[in-house]
């Protein structure tokens, strides 16, 4: 297992559709390796969702978890694809592990069905609401080359971790 390097906003890889991992690529050592490395990376880096294209892999695959009462299990979505999202949407903030220090509010669907292959190949669909949809919606942009900025309605929100803390912090406490 290894922590890997974490790409910064501008890095090219970032602003990419990734590839399509090949079915017959899941069962090998070396892709079940790097998805173990990057649950390593997600946790050292406190994050609660990675995506490939964020450690420098311009592949589908993402992994995300959030411990706690308001958090959802470990889960890992190789090509994944939305197939379904709720008429409702909700505003939160985001912010993101290649972004370092800023905080936006973000308008998502506030649920999502999303069609995957697990980590041994198999199809499964998943119905996922609140801050889990927010994290699946949030790691599948990465998926296309997109950020959380770019989902931004209004950029007057952008605060910065500090001023965060000191302004906005009590009164939207779910966080990606
Ligand atoms: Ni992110």
């Amino acid at each position: 297992m290894a922590v890997l390097k974490i790409a910064k906003l501008g890095t090219p890889t970032l602003r990419q559709v990734a590839q399509v991992v090949p079915p017959d690529k899941i069962g090998q050592r070396s892709f079940q390796q790097f998805i173990d490395d990057m649950l390593e990376t997600m946790e050292a880096a406190e994050g609660i969702g990675l995506a490939a294209p964020q450690v420098f892999q311009s592949e589908q695959v993402t992994v995300m978890e959030c411990k706690g009462e308001e958090g959802f299990p470990l889960t890992i979505l190789i090509n994944p694809q939305i197939v379904g999202f709720s008429p409702v949407s909700a505003e939160g903030w985001e912010g993101c592990l290649s972004i370092d220090g800023l905080r936006g509010r973000v308008k998502r669907a506030v649920g999502v069905r999303v069609k995957f292959l697990d980590r041994d190949g198999k199809s499964h669909e998943l119905d996922a609401t609140g801050l889990y949809a927010v994290c699946i919606q949030h790691e599948l942009d990465h998926l296309q080359g997109r950020v959380f900025l770019d989902r931004m309605s209004d950029m007057s929100t952008l605060t910065q971790l500090e001023e965060f803390e000191k302004y906005w912090r009590t009164e939207h406490a779910e966080v990606i």
